[in-house]
C-alpha cells in the first residue's frame, strides 16, 4: 500500500475547477420484445460535484450503482437524459466536433474491463501510436518521443523489449500499464480510473497505485479514481464520494470521512472495512444488510432508506433528501443532518 497519502500543492487550486457537473442524469430506456417502452435505468440520477485541477477524488458505491456509468458520461460516451458537464469552464454540450477531440484528448480514461481494453492484433508500440494518429500528432520524432516519455514514466523497460510485444505477452501488471501509459500518451489533464486495480493480484495492485499516484504528482492531473475497493482509498484521495442507488450520497475530504462518516450507508461500509491492511480486502459483498434499489423502480424518498438503520418514519421514506452542508469540507444527502445548511 502507497505509504504517503496523497498530498496536493495548495497553490494548484484554481479558483475554476477543471471539471463541474451539475444534476447529471443518465437514463436507459428498457424496451419490452424490442418495441414497447417498458420504463428507465436510472443509472445515474441528479449527480453534482466539481474537481479541481491536481485533484483526485475516489468514488466508492456497490456494483451497480452507476459508478461506470457516471465515468463514461463524462467522458461523452453516453449522452446524458439531463443535466450538465463543464470542463475548463465549457459546457461540453456546446462543443463542436473539433472541440470535442480536444476534450477527449485532454480526459485519459481507464476502463474497467481489462481485458477487453487492449486489441490483441495490435503491438505495444501501434496501441500507443494509435491515439496520436487520430489525435493529429503525425511527426514521426514526436511520436517516438512520447512513447519512449510514456513507457519509461510506466516503468515498461527496457523500451525495445517491450515496443514490439503483442498484449498477450505481458503479464497483467504489465498490460495495466500499458492501459495507463495510452491514457496518458495525449497528456491529459485529468485521469478517470475506472476500478483500475480490481482485476490485479494484491502486491500488483500497490505498484499500479503508486504508479498512478507518481503520474499524479508529476504532471499535477485530476484524477477520478472508482472503487469498491475501500482499503485503498484512504492513501489515495483527498476526498471520497460515496454513490448509492445512482446518487452522491456523501460527499467528505478523506481524513473527515475516515474519521466521522456521516451517512447511515457511508458509517456501514467504513465499519465493514476498518482493517486497513490490504491482505484482508473487504469489499461490498460484506456491508450493508440488504439489497442495492432497483434503478427501473426506485423506493420513494431516499434510496437507502429500506435498509437504514436510523430511518425516520414518514420523512426518509416519503421525500428525497437534499444535501445539506454538515462541516466545511463534509456534505451528505440525508434526513438526520436536515438541520444543517442546505448545500448546491
Ligand atoms: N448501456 C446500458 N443499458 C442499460 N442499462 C445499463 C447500461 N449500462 C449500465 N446499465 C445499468 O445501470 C446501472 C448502473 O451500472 P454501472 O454504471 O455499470 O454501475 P457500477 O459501475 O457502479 O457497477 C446498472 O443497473 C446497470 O445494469
Ligand atoms: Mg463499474
Amino acid at each position: 500500500m502507497p505509504s504517503t497519502a496523497l498530498k496536493m500543492q495548495p497553490e494548484t487550486r484554481q479558483a475554476m475547477p477543471i471539471l463541474a457537473v451539475e444534476d447529471l442524469h443518465t437514463w436507459f430506456e428498457i424496451r419490452r420484445m424490442g418495441f414497447f417502452k417498458a420504463g428507465d435505468v436510472r443509472a445515474l440520477d441528479g449527480v453534482s460535484f466539481e474537481l479541481y485541477a491536481g485533484e483526485t477524488v475516489s468514488i466508492v458505491g456497490e456494483s451497480g450503482c452507476g459508478k461506470s456509468t457516471l465515468a463514461k458520461t463524462i467522458l461523452g460516451l453516453h449522452k446524458p437524459t439531463k443535466g450538465k458537464i463543464y470542463f475548463e469552464g465549457k459546457d461540453l454540450s456546446e462543443l463542436d466536433k473539433h472541440q470535442l477531440k480536444e476534450y477527449r484528448a485532454k480526459v485519459g480514461y481507464i476502463q474497467q474491463d481489462p481485458y477487453g481494453a487492449l486489441p490483441s492484433f495490435m503491438t505495444v508500440e501501434r496501441i500507443l501510436k494509435e491515439p496520436m494518429i487520430i489525435n493529429g500528432i503525425t511527426d514521426k520524432d514526436e511520436q517516438k518521443r512520447r512513447i519512449r516519455q510514456v513507457l519509461e514514466e510506466v516503468k515498461l523497460a527496457p523500451i525495445e523489449d517491450f515496443l514490439p510485444k503483442f498484449p498477450h505477452m505481458l503479464s497483467g501488471g504489465q498490460q495495466q500499464r500499458l492501459v495507463i501509459a495510452r491514457a496518458m500518451i495525449l497528456q491529459p489533464r485529468l485521469l478517470i480510473a475506472d476500478e483500475p486495480v480490481s482485476m490485479l493480484d494484491a502486491s500488483v495492485r500497490v505498484e499500479i497505485l503508486q504508479l498512478l499516484q507518481k503520474l499524479q504528482y508529476d504532471h499535477n492531473l485530476a484524477i477520478i479514481y472508482i472503487t469498491h475497493d475501500l482499503s485503498t482509498v484512504r492513501y489515495f484521495s483527498e476526498r471520497i464520494f460515496s454513490m448509492y442507488g445512482a446518487k452522491i450520497i456523501e460527499k467528505a475530504a478523506t481524513k473527515s470521512l475516515l474519521k466521522n462518516p456521516l451517512h447511515p450507508y457511508t458509517q456501514a461500509l467504513f465499519e465493514a472495512t476498518s482493517d486497513p491492511d490490504a491482505e484482508n480486502l473487504k469489499t461490498f459483498k460484506d456491508v450493508p444488510t440488504g439489497e442495492p434499489p432497483s434503478l427501473l423502480n426506485p423506493p420513494p424518498g431516499c434510496r437507502f432508506h429500506p435498509r437504514c438503520r436510523k430511518m425516520i418514519k414518514g420523512l426518509c421514506d416519503v421525500e428525497i433528501p437534499p444535501e445539506f452542508q454538515v462541516t466545511e469540507d463534509q456534505s451528505t444527502a440525508c434526513w438526520l443532518y436536515k438541520d444543517h445548511a442546505q448545500g448546491k
